[in-house]
C-alpha cells in the first residue's frame, strides 16, 4: 500500500482543520491512526505537521510505515507506533481519530467497547474519520470475525457527534488482490459535538 494516496475521508477532515486554523490559529495537533497499515494516511498527517500515534495489529505494517521514503525530514520524532489490536488500546485524547478501512476488522464482540473509546477520544473540536462496512458487503457472509452495520446502526453510532459527511456507497469492485467483491461502505467524518463553533 506504500505510495498510495491518502484516503479522501482523511483529506476532508484535514481540510476542515486547516480552514478552522486559518480563523483561530492552531497549537500542536495530535492524531491517532487506527489500523494504519503501511501508513498512507499517517504519512499525510506527518507531512502536514501533525504528531501521530499509528496503531496496527501487524508488525510488518508498522515496519513498512517507518521505512516509507516519503516521510518528511524529522517526522520520526512526531511518530509513535504501536503493534497491538486496536480494540485493546486505551485511546489517548486526540484531535483526530482516523481509521481508514480498519474498524470492520475489529471482532464483533469487541466493537462496542472500541467505539465507546473512539467516541470518548476526540477533544473538543476534534473529529473521527474513516469507514464502516455495511451488512450487504461481500465479506459479511464469509467473515464472522469482522463487524458490519446497517445504516440505522451507523446513524446510532454517530449520534454523539455532529455528522459532517456520511456517504453510503455500494458497488461491485475488486479487492486489493484483484478478486471480485461487492463493497458496501459507509464513509464517515464526524465532529465532537462538544466542539467550538
Ligand atoms: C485494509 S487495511 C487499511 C490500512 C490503511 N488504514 C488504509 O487505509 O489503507 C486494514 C489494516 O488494519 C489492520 N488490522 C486489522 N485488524 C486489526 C486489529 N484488530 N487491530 C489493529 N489493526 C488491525 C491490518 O493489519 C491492516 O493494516
Amino acid at each position: 500500500m506504500a505510495g498510495k494516496p491518502p484516503r479522501d475521508t482523511l483529506l476532508f477532515a484535514l481540510d476542515r482543520f486547516d480552514a478552522e486554523a486559518e480563523q483561530s490559529g492552531s497549537g500542536e495537533r495530535f492524531a491517532v491512526d487506527l489500523g494504519c497499515g503501511e501508513g498512507r494516511d499517517t504519512a499525510e498527517l506527518l507531512r502536514r505537521g501533525w504528531r501521530v500515534l499509528a496503531i496496527d495489529g501487524q508488525e510488518e505494517a508498522i515496519r513498512r510505515l517507518r521505512a516509507r521514503p516519503d516521510l518528511p525530514p524529522g517526522a520520526q520524532t512526531r511518530l509513535e507506533t504501536l503493534v497491538c489490536p486496536m480494540e485493546a488500546v486505551h485511546l489517548p485524547p486526540a484531535l483526530l481519530v482516523n481509521a481508514s478501512f480498519a474498524l470492520p476488522f475489529c471482532p464483533p464482540e469487541a466493537f462496542p467497547m472500541l467505539w465507546e473509546r473512539i467516541a470518548a477520544s476526540p477533544l473538543p473540536g476534534g473529529r473521527v474519520s474513516g469507514q464502516l462496512f455495511g451488512v450487504r458487503d461481500g465479506w459479511a457472509s464469509v467473515a464472522p470475525r469482522m463487524t458490519f452495520h446497517t445504516r440505522a446502526e451507523v446513524e446510532t453510532l454517530l449520534r454523539p457527534f455532529v455528522v459532517e459527511h456520511l456517504n453510503e456507497a455500494e458497488a461491485d469492485g475488486t479487492t486489493v488482490e484483484g478478486k471480485p467483491k461487492h463493497w458496501h461502505v459507509f464513509h464517515i467524518i464526524a465532529r465532537n459535538s462538544r466542539g467550538p463553533g
